[in-house]
């Protein structure tokens, strides 16, 4: 069935569609919605605020009927406006100070304890860990769960830490950074599976062997993690089931008329997905 004019349209605002993190959220959200007679619009922001305000501007004149967002700005005056215009809006896999909107989210500090928990339990003595950009909640919440971790062991310095952007080129470079500030390290905890993938390359190239060197956890659970070798030990996030999950509250949202009732708060949570580049 194609779009018609009594069909409720949303909108799903990334930032990365490149990213299969967000292909599957992505795939989620629009089964979801064909399946209630719904069409979604892709915004894909290129991490741009202004992209994003500018797509929002466009949503608005059109008439959409609801809005998610995956993305990293969340524009306050643009929430505000949407609230004004009775728009509902959920936000997935972000944060926000707003009381306004639904909220769906895994569980990303215990996830990075998780992970490092896993490494040290596997034997790692020496862990670093490679953060996404810090104006997005998930990789500050990632980077506390880490220091919060890590903080109270002897080994422990800030310049284990290292910056990657969340993107897989991130990876590569912060390989080179942390290993030319600390040559043993034993363990590397990658705040997503792109730049867990990116750290594997640069790992490959300079011939340190994963697990027997340096052993390597990600962030995510994309599919692409179990096709690389060595296949990727990662926490796992529900991306398929947030997705399902925004879609199905922006819905019965806007079948309400926007009551404020029928908010929610949802945290899910993660799993430790064991595989081989990690130490048994
Ligand atoms: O923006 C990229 C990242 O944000 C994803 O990989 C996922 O971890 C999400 O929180």
């Amino acid at each position: 069935r194609l779009a018609g004019q009594n069909m409720p349209a949303i909108a799903l605002m990334l930032p990365d569609i490149t990213n299969p993190f967000f292909a599957e959220l992505a795939r989620a959200v629009e089964d979801t919605c064909q399946q209630q007679g719904c069409v979604v619009f892709f915004c894909n922001s290129d991490h741009q605020d202004f992209k994003e305000k500018s797509y929002l501007e466009v949503l608005r004149k059109r008439h959409i009927d609801g809005v998610i967002f995956a993305s990293n700005y969340l524009p306050q005056e643009e929430l505000n406006k949407l609230e004004q215009h009775r728009i509902p809006v959920v936000v997935l896999d972000r944060s926000s100070d707003t009381q306004k909107c639904s909220l769906i989210r895994s569980n990303n500090y215990e996830g990075a304890q998780m992970a490092v928990k896993h490494l040290m339990d596997t034997g790692c003595r020496k862990i670093a860990h490679i953060y996404g950009p810090q104006e997005i909640a998930t990789a500050k919440e990632r980077m506390n769960g880490y220091e919060d971790y890590v903080k109270s062991f002897p080994w422990y310095t800030p310049s284990l830490m290292a910056p990657g952007m969340f993107l897989m080129e991130g990876g590569i470079q912060a390989v080179d950074t942390l290993l030319h500030r600390h040559p043993d390290i034993d363990g590397i905890f990658a705040g997503n599976d792109l730049m867990a993938i990116g750290v594997l390359k640069a790992l490959h190239r300079k011939g340190v062997r994963v697990p027997d060197d340096i052993s390597v956890c990600g962030f995510d659970g994309i599919k692409l993690g179990e096709i690389i070798e060595p296949e990727l030990t990662t926490i796992a996030q529900p991306i398929y089931e947030m997705g399902k999950c925004a879609a199905n509250i922006l819905i019965k949202q806007i079948k309400s008329k926007n009551d404020k009732a029928l908010l929610e708060i949802i945290e899910m949570n993660v799993s430790l997905h064991i595989r081989d580049s990690t130490r048994k």
